[in-house]
């Protein structure tokens, strides 16, 4: 399990936190990812860590509430997926092996694609799904017989519709592989370079189409989207204190501890343990995290992180909001915006 990394595409977010442990319904990413590894019957599971390897420590323990056993691999920087396989070789010794990248949603798991693998023992299987824009991944191109030809990174003139999905199953001939490649013009072992490595010498790497949907959360726009997706499946499950003034619509999970007064909670949504909202809109496919506080607020599609606040602010949607965040309108003098905010935001206004 990859949960190393970079993450420069969710700054600021990946100055101060995991990308992996951003919430999809307030859960980690990363749960999301070693359910399904539990679920296709694997306990003993690597976690790749990096600069913020303290953090993942700490949200995922042991592993024992999960099912898994965990062992933590410090990477001493993110020099690349392939470099991961490169440090993990004493923990992986002689076993054949899934890599997953932390930060990936495969909705319905990864269960069909291990069976599939240990039925036919290839010494590599690959996922691929059907993309619109084959320009931005990793793409594979299949002979007729539908064997595994060839894999590019991000083509001007992509040879198929099918990417590469964060998912992999690996034989330990992978090991020789990721041994022979070079860093590419990026600086980073690549994974689909090992890949190739294998298919040209003569291994047998077969791919296996994925039909259910599958997201890399790398970026806002497809964070949101997963969340989405997690949120349109949970069930309606109230444990808060709502009262008489408020409606709650639909599929909507509210913790323990949360207070709902004068407000429309208007589901799929969940709002955290301890959180406050008053005369609020939370609308279809927010996540609002543990102790936010949102007062004359309204908010839509969007992901609040634990302890933010919103204050006298309306229609927020399409948002990732940091952790204890503040969001306020003011009288003061002169009406303007006043701002602090980290390196690397981003602030859209509307015109108005
Ligand atoms: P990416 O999203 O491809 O890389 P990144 O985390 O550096 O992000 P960005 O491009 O926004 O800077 O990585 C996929 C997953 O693999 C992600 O969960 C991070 C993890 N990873 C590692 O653990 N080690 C690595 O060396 C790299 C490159 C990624």
């Amino acid at each position: 399990m990859l949960a190393g990394g970079s993450g420069t595409r969710l700054r600021p977010i990946t100055y101060t936190s995991a990308k992996q442990l951003v919430p999809l319904a307030n859960r980690p990413i990363l749960f999301f990812g070693l359910e399904a590894i539990a679920a296709a019957g694997i306990t003993e599971v690597g976690i790749i860590v990096g600069e913020t390897h303290q953090a993942i420590r700490d949200v995922v323990g042991d592993g024992s509430a999960l099912g898994i056993n965990v062992t933590f691999i410090q990477q001493d920087a993110p020099k690349g997926l392939a470099h991961a396989v490169l440090i993990a070789q004493d923990f992986l010794g002689d076993d054949p092996f899934v890599m997953y990248l932390g930060d990936n949603l495969v909705v319905g798991g990864i269960t069909a694609f291990v069976e599939e693998f240990t039925a036919e023992r290839p010494d590599a299987m690959v996922l691929l799904t059907k993309v619109d824009n084959p320009q931005s991944f990793g793409v594979a191109e299949l002979a007729a017989d539908g064997s595994l030809v060839r894999l590019v990174e991000k083509p001007k003139d992509p040879p198929s519709d099918l990417a590469l999905v964060g998912v992999y199953l690996f034989d330990p001939c992978i090991h020789e592989a990721v041994r022979a490649i070079e860093p590419s013009g990026r600086g980073e072992l690549e994974i689909t370079d090992a890949i190739q490595w294998l298919i040209e010498h003569g291994h047998t790497v077969r791919p296996h189409i994925l039909t259910s949907p599958w997201i890399d959360t790398g970026k806002l726009q497809d964070l949101l989207e997963a969340n989405r997706i997690v949120l349109d499946a949970i069930s309606r499950d109230i444990r808060g204190d709502v009262d008489d003034a408020s409606k709650v619509e639909g599929k909507v999970a509210i913790a323990e501890g949360a207070v709902v007064r004068e407000s429309t909670i208007r589901g799929p949504a969940v709002i955290g343990a301890g959180a406050h909202s008053e005369r609020t809109y939370v609308g279809p496919f927010s996540s609002v995290g543990n102790g936010c506080r949102l007062v004359d607020a309204e908010i839509e599609h969007s992901v609040v992180l634990d302890g933010a606040r919103i204050d006298g602010v309306q229609r927020i949607v399409d948002s990732l909001i940091g952790r204890d965040a503040k969001i306020s309108r003011t009288v003061e003098l002169p009406a303007a915006l006043r701002l602090m905010i980290g390196d690397d935001s981003e602030i859209s206004i509307p015109l108005s």
